[in-house]
């Protein structure tokens, strides 16, 4: 695993530091409505400012695209980061020139300052040097505490670390910890369920994953493709029909590198997927043409779990039903649930993460009972891809 400095080593007392936080929440009517991200980041927050750091957090939010969009203003987010952190939090209308200078310039050691989203200015994504110097002249030390923006190589995710010394935040350090415990030196046998509806989205995912796991479980929609390559009619399911070759490539690859691919063999079918719908079960060679397979069945949620007591490591992304319309959460529901179960009597090492998946785990009330759920989306993929982030990449020493 790459080395990189931690706050550990940062002399921070009485020096401006920049922290780079992925404030990119969940917001509903204009309120945070998940503030895990949030939370997560509060012990870098609080860290720095109990060595007497003056504290300047930088985030992204959404896509304004280089222009001032209201909606997409951080201002909201201030004061959840004050509750979440206990320490008063200051904000400033803008992330560069005078209003941000002379807002960092009125810091005192331990106090707290937000910037208003880096993405109002180009710069940001493009990586401009120019924009990078602009916000290197607001500090003078570098963390990076956003894991999740790290597949960017963005001006405040990958351009600032060669210009400042850069050190890798608490959060950045656990999910670097886990992750890679996980995938990189794991306890064995591995298991990784992937789910989801395109396989288009997640062809690297499970390539990479053949070489590492011994047990592939694949589901929601995304099975329904390898189904469908094997010669079974999934009727109206959702399928790309167009990869059924890259389906069969990834079946064959699996053999040769000694990989169990489990896919389902009983589905819950219905003629659509809305709330309070007809179902019924059945196996998955016989889903009638005007029906769709919303999860996985009862047969096949007992096959995967009794492969998951069988492993020492789970990784799991994406949900196996389509679980935000009960009751096709099931599957996904009874799953989360043994994998918190197994990571409790300290059988299975688990680590979670994608967005989809981290609700799931959370109505199954489980979302904080396993090893490790990343707070990463896209990622938590292009990890799972075996991709370098650059923002991982920039703080690597060595
Ligand atoms: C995320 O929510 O996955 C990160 O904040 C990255 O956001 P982006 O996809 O807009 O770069």
């Amino acid at each position: 695993m790459a080395r990189y400095r931690t706050i550990d080593q940062a002399e921070v007392k009485g020096r401006r530091v920049l922290v780079r936080a992925d404030l990119n929440v969940p917001m509903k009517d204009g309120r945070v409505a998940d503030a895990t991200r949030i939370v997560r980041f509060a012990p870098t927050v609080k860290d720095l400012a109990a060595k007497g750091a003056r504290v300047v957090v930088l985030s992204h939010f959404d896509r304004p695209k280089g222009k001032r969009v209201p909606s997409m203003s951080l201002s909201p987010i201030g004061p959840e980061l004050a509750k979440a952190t206990g320490l008063h939090v200051a904000f400033a209308d803008d992330c560069i020139g005078d209003v941000a200078t002379t807002a960092v310039g009125g810091l005192k050691d331990g106090q707290v300052l937000l910037l208003e989203n880096l993405r109002y200015h180009n710069g940001e994504q493009a990586n401009d040097t120019g924009f990078i110097k602009q916000l290197a002249a607001l500090g003078d030390v570098y963390v990076n505490d956003a894991f999740s923006a790290a597949h960017r190589a963005h001006a405040s995710t990958e351009g600032l670390a060669h210009v400042l010394p850069a050190f890798a935040g608490r959060q950045m350090e656990a999910e670097l910890g886990a992750l890679s415990a996980a995938l990189d030196s794991p306890k064995h046998p591995v298991m990784a369920i992937v789910g989801g509806s395109k396989i288009s989205t997640k062809i690297d995912v499970l390539t990479n994953l053949l070489g590492k796991v011994q047990v592939l479980a694949i589901g929601g929609a995304m099975a329904n493709t390898f189904l469908h390559a094997q010669g079974i009619s999934v009727g109206k399911s959702l399928c790309e029909s167009g990869l059924a070759e890259t389906a069969k490539d990834i079946l064959a690859k699996a053999v040769v590198a000694n990989c169990e691919i489990v896919l389902p063999h009983d589905a819950v079918i219905a003629d659509g997927l809305k709330p309070g719908v007809s179902t019924a079960l059945c196996n998955v060679s016989d889903i009638p043409a005007d029906q769709m397979m919303l999860d996985i069945g009862p047969a096949s949620v007992a096959t995967l779990k009794q492969r998951l007591a069988g492993c020492k490591t789970l990784l799991w992304n994406g949900p196996v039903g389509a679980f935000e319309t009960p009751p096709f959460d099931q599957g996904t529901l009874e799953l989360a649930r043994t994998a918190a179960h197994l990571t409790a009597e300290h059988r299975l090492v688990s680590v979670a993460g994608g967005g989809d998946t981290v609700a799931a785990l959370n109505a199954a009330g489980v979302g904080d009972k396993l090893t490790y759920v990343s707070t990463a989306g896209g990622a938590f993929l292009e990890w799972l891809e075996g991709k370098e982030l650059p923002g991982v990449k920039a703080l690597s020493r060595g």
